[in-house]
């Protein structure tokens, strides 16, 4: 039977990454560092059928159609002229986390998808190709492909962007709160945003000192150094955030909540409470802190107004198959 299960964890960019070279083979306009969030799974499987007149996507359950079924389908095209194999494909896909809300569904979705298609085709990747092949559904999908804290290397095109591990989990007990203040959708998705990362005279400048914030990410979590690293996550997610803002249409993925649970980090921070805080494209605040301090620093999150559930993922491993099937 042509069938595969795959488990992979969502990202949490501590570099971002937004804006492409190469908007169809995702080539990102810049290098991009982030960690696996252990506490969050997507598991998928996929089984090429020979009863199957078109691709099959079950979502949490739910039969699921449109722009969904079509990335998913894409990524399959990509495995069926890779492998050869000329079957459709059911995918059943279950996430144990609210999806659409700044926690890159996407990511895990595509790097589960990718592992279990190739390997349900009879292909055996090495990491790297898994990483590429990722990358085509969804750029910060690449990232979900190897374990622990990544760094996704731009290149110039397929066969140079690809994302490796910098450091294992197990190399620092670097803790994300996620506050989750909406579980609502995001109303533009990142595809569309890295279409208008260029519009916004900012992104020339963020590009221009992303090297320097790589290098102090890189050596903050080589050291261990969450002084360091809390500086440069927040400047880095700061950046982003004004070139969303002031691209061409603007976007704004920020809520009051989002700004009140920012501004409080802050202020923690200052008050010599080592925490700092990082935003995707959405709402929902990714807390950091090491592990010794989480308990008590969720415990204040928990009380802000505005803040409806926290998540807590540690440092998480790589994409990886499993053996018990999803009931159908
Ligand atoms: C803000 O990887 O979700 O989370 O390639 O269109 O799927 P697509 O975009 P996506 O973009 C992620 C943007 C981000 C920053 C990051 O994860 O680096």
């Amino acid at each position: 039977m042509h069938q595969a299960l795959a488990i992979a964890h969502p990202n949490i960019a501590f570099i971002k990454y937004w804006g492409n070279r190469d908007h169809m083979l995702r080539i990102p306009s810049n290098d991009s560092i982030s960690m696996n969030l252990g506490g969050l799974t997507t598991r998928t499987q996929v089984t090429f059928e020979s009863g199957l007149v078109n691709d099959r996507l079950t979502l949490d359950g739910i039969e699921t159609s449109g722009n969904a079924l079509s990335r998913v389908g894409a990524l399959l095209e990509r495995v069926r002229a890779m492998s050869g194999i000329q079957l459709f494909a059911h995918v059943q896909s279950e996430n144990n986390f609210p999806s659409g809300t700044g926690i890159a569904s996407s990511a895990s979705a595509f790097a589960a998808l990718s592992l279990a298609s190739a390997t349900a085709a009879g292909m055996q990747l090495e990491e790297r190709d898994l990483s590429r092949l990722a990358r085509t559904a969804s750029g910060s999908a690449c990232r979900s492909v190897p374990a622990g804290f990544v760094e996704w290397q731009a290149g110039m095109d397929h066969s140079s962007s690809f994302a490796v591990s910098i450091a294992p989990p197990s190399h620092w007990s670097l803790v994300d709160l996620v506050a989750i203040v909406s579980r609502e959708h995001k109303c533009t998705g990142s595809y569309e945003g890295h279409q208008l990362a260029n519009t916004s005279p900012l992104q020339a400048c963020r590009l221009k000192d992303a090297p320097k914030r790589l290098e102090i990410c890189r050596r903050a979590i080589l050291d261990r150094d969450f002084e360091a690293l809390a500086e440069v996550v927040e400047l880095d997610s700061n950046m982003m955030h004004a070139v969303i803002m002031t691209s061409n249409p603007r976007l704004q993925y920020w809520q009051p909540a989002t700004l009140a649970v920012m501004l409080e980090v802050s202020r923690w921070r200052k008050t010599g409470i080592p925490v700092c805080y990082t935003i995707d494209a959405g709402p929902n605040v990714h807390v950091l802190c090491e592990s010794k301090h989480a308990g008590e620093i969720s415990m204040q999150l928990t009380s802000l107004p505005g803040v409806l559930e926290i998540l807590n993922s540690h440092p998480g491993g790589a994409a990886r198959l499993e053996s018990n099937p999803v009931d159908d």
